[in-house]
């Protein structure tokens, strides 16, 4: 290819197209190489909204949602490189397989995410979409985690509508739908 050429397609290349390969080896480590966990307590990323990551990205990059284990990730991350990232994760396939569910639990759980309508915002197959994140196959640990720090306020810089919409459910209802959420096929 003549250079003038290969400079111009260069220029003219989109954010996704930097190069954030090395970055990635490091959130491999955690989050799985294909972007699903095999960590307790470590979200899976594969499938989720290019959005949602993007934000959370650069509000944790920024300390704003404070997360020990990933400290110092994201310095000297540009958003560019954040946006790379976010795509990466978003295309990949998520494919969590948890154990059989337990038939009671499954169907309070989908009950409750039915009548609470969890599903207007993240989707009625629970996919997600924009700044709001997959729930189906996410890891049902982490789902349950993530539920309690919204429901006693302790979700530090992120978004209070979903502390709202889990204001004053019991602990027992929140296991229900994290074990079903994470059984939802995505
Ligand atoms: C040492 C382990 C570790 C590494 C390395 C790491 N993370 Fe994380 N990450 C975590 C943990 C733990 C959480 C969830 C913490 C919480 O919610 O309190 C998290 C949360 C996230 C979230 C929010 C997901 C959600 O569903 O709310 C995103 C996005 C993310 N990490 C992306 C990345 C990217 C991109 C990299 C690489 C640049 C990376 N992480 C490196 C441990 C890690
Ligand atoms: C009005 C819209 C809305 C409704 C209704 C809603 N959510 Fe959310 N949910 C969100 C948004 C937005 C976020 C992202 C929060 C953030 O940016 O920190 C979120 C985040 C979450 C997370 C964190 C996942 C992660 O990977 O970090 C879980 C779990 C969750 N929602 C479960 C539910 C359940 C279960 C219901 C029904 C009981 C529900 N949500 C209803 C908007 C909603």
């Amino acid at each position: 290819m003549p250079a003038l050429l290969a400079l111009l397609l260069w220029v003219g290349a989109p954010v996704w197209a930097q190069d954030v390969s090395v970055r990635l080896m490091a959130c491999a480590a955690c989050h799985g190489a294909d972007g699903n966990s095999q960590l307790p307590g470590i979200p899976s990323l594969a499938g989720q909204p290019r959005v949602f990551i993007e934000n959370q990205l650069v509000i944790i990059r920024e300390g704003l949602r404070e997360i020990p284990a990933m400290k110092g990730q994201l310095d000297g991350v540009s958003d560019a490189e954040i946006t790379a990232m976010a795509v990466h994760f978003a295309r990949l396939p998520a494919r969590n397989t948890p154990p059989a569910g337990d038939p009671a639990l499954m169907a309070q759980g989908k009950a409750l995410a039915e009548s609470m309508r969890c599903g207007t915002c993240h989707l009625p197959d629970y996919r997600g979409r924009e700044q709001m994140p997959r729930l189906a196959g996410q890891r049902e640990d982490y789902l349950l985690y993530s539920m309690l720090q919204f429901k006693n306020n302790q979700a530090t810089g992120r978004d209070t509508i979903m502390a709202a919409s889990l204001y004053g459910i019991a602990d027992a209802d929140l296991k229900a739908l994290a074990h079903f959420l994470a059984r939802a096929a995505p």
